[in-house]
């Protein structure tokens, strides 16, 4: 089932960039999906695409186990765009030649286009050329029924198009910001060739879920455990815009939560909806549940199954249910290609086995969107920014920011640190510009002298990190006044804490939790 009339579909090769296609085709409004390049041709066909994409990738098209897709998709009469490995291996299927290159072509590289049809409408012919990014090591030399439409100094054939069939290829990538043209291809593909009109908009995919919503719901009540995150928050908005008050939500408050974690959406869904929330505050739970615990995975343990206790007794009390609604994205459920062991390797994490347990049906109205889809999907849903633009914060909370056993004594001392982190970060406005900013509670004293006394007191630690999707993350590259502010303000603002030390790791081979 889709609630989407046009869409492309990308095939996905294995290319570290196949999320990216389909970004930015979305950003033209046009739906798209990403499948494994070994999708069953009636699979394909129940999709309905407009156009397919076939998407770059590490393989080369004459080893052994090459990836390749089923050859009838040339026989659909869809326009089809090959990109990279996804063009040689339709030149090559259609009867061309690919081999190693003499010169290999990885980054920026000049175009000169030598038609300024199809993908290259409204682009000039040479002396103009335009800058885009490649990365290959095989090249095509040979593509009967193909004609070249692009050239670069290496790439006798960096474009073509088929003489009679709407089939494009690029060598380059045009999905990757360095190649300059990059969107105004995409763009005559999909408009131009697919014939697609730009109507996927956050309004029309909140119409068309709110109707799929209602319709799979019926008069059955739904549940949802709200975090206080953007994707739980706005899933709950979603859901109860389609079915109003059969939708509850339950706030478990584990008591390892940062200082206004949460309350901003709870008074959001409080004063501006009628939206029914659980709050439940498990704090003297959890607390004694951690009592004595030092081991990082038996932290996540107890608190994992805390959570999945108290939500079921919650839960127990409103009746029948039979749907949970839940915030998965589509990151979290694209198919990862894998071949040669090359593809990234993901695992994801989700509120751990309920569903199951509770014998619930799943309601996930995010599955289809990107992160940065569902911050627009919230704002236009009426969403505070402040709780759209949060950071993402761990389930476990604050318990894996503490080494060591988590107490409340330790728990204030970590928040009121954890507050100071947030406001410097959000004044110098690198709050947005950073993955994760938060402060960690290590288990050792260091010795420090304060007016004419010697202390012996805790230490905090930094932690801020760039990341795309926290599957890699570096260290942010704050300005040493910032830090410094934060360190000053730590020291002399909260009590027991006389050292501030800076994390400069990246993930991997650390993760960005301590925990
Ligand atoms: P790590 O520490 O594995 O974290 O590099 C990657 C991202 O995941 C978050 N994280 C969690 N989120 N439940 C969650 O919902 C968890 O148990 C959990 N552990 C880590 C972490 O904050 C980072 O964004």
């Amino acid at each position: 089932m889709s609630v989407h009339t046009e869409k492309i579909i990308i095939l996905d090769f294995g290319s570290q960039t196949t999320q990216l296609i389909a970004r930015r085709i979305r950003e033209q409004k046009v739906y798209s999906e990403i499948h494994p390049f070994n999708i069953s041709l009636e699979r394909l066909k129940e999709l309905n695409p407009s156009g397919i994409v076939l998407s770059g990738g590490p393989a080369s098209v004459y080893d052994e186990d090459a990836p390749v897709s089923d050859p009838a998709i040339f026989e659909l009469g869809l326009p089809i765009l090959g990109i990279c490995y996804g063009a040689q291996l339709m030149i090559q299927q259609l009867g061309g030649r690919v081999e190693k290159a003499e010169h290999r072509e990885f980054g920026k590289a000049d175009l000169s286009i030598q038609y300024t049809g199809g993908i290259f409408a409204g682009m000039e012919t040479p002396p103009a050329t335009y800058q885009v990014w490649m990365s290959h090591g095989d090249r095509i030399e040979e593509a009967p029924g193909f004609e070249a439409t692009a050239t670069s100094c290496h790439s006798p054939f960096a474009a073509l198009r088929h003489t009679k069939k709407p089939f494009v290829a690029v060598q380059f990538h045009p999905e990757v910001a360095h190649t300059l043209i990059g969107n105004d291809v995409l763009r005559n593909f999909i408009f131009d060739l697919c014939g697609c009109s730009p109507d996927w908009t956050m309004h029309s995919f909140i119409d068309a879920t709110v109707r799929e919503i209602r319709e799979k719901v019926g008069s059955e009540q739904v549940l949802c455990a709200l975090s206080g995150g953007v994707d739980s928050s706005v899933t709950a908005a979603l859901v109860h815009r389609a079915i109003g008050d059969q939708l509850t939500c339950i706030y478990v408050n584990n008591g390892l939560m940062r200082t206004g974690e949460s309350e901003s959406v709870l008074n959001f869904f409080r004063q501006k909806t009628n939206l029914r929330v659980i709050d439940v505050d498990a704090t003297t739970y959890f607390l004694n549940e951690l009592k004595g615990v030092v081991d990082p995975e038996e932290k996540r343990k107890r608190i994992g199954f805390g959570f999945i206790r108290i939500f079921e007794e919650e839960a127990g009390k409103i009746g029948e249910v039979k749907f949970l609604a839940q915030g998965t994205l589509y990151p979290d459920v694209i198919e990862s290609v894998v071949f040669h062991g090359k593809a990234p390797i993901k695992s994801h994490h989700n509120v751990g086995g309920l569903p199951e347990r509770m014998k619930l049906d799943l309601i996930e109205p995010l599955r289809e969107l990107f992160k940065d889809e569902v911050r627009e999907l919230g704002l236009e849903l009426g969403l505070p920014e402040e709780a759209i633009f949060r950071q993402p914060f761990p389930g476990p909370g604050l318990g894996i920011r503490i080494m060591g056993e988590v107490t409340g004594e330790r728990l204030n001392i970590l928040r009121q640190a954890d507050v100071i982190v947030l406001e410097e970060m959000k004044k110098s406005g690198w709050y947005r510009k950073v993955w994760q900013s938060f402060a960690v509670l290590l288990p050792i004293q260091t010795v420090g002298v304060m007016g004419d006394g010697r202390t012996y007191e805790n230490v905090i630690a930094l932690r801020s990190v760039d990341s795309r999707d926290a599957m890699t993350a570096d260290w942010s590259r704050l300005p040493y006044d910032l830090l410094g502010r934060i360190s000053n303000r730590i020291i002399n603002e909260v009590r027991g804490v006389n050292r501030v030390v800076y994390d400069i790791s990246s993930k991997p081979p650390s993760t960005i939790e301590w925990e």
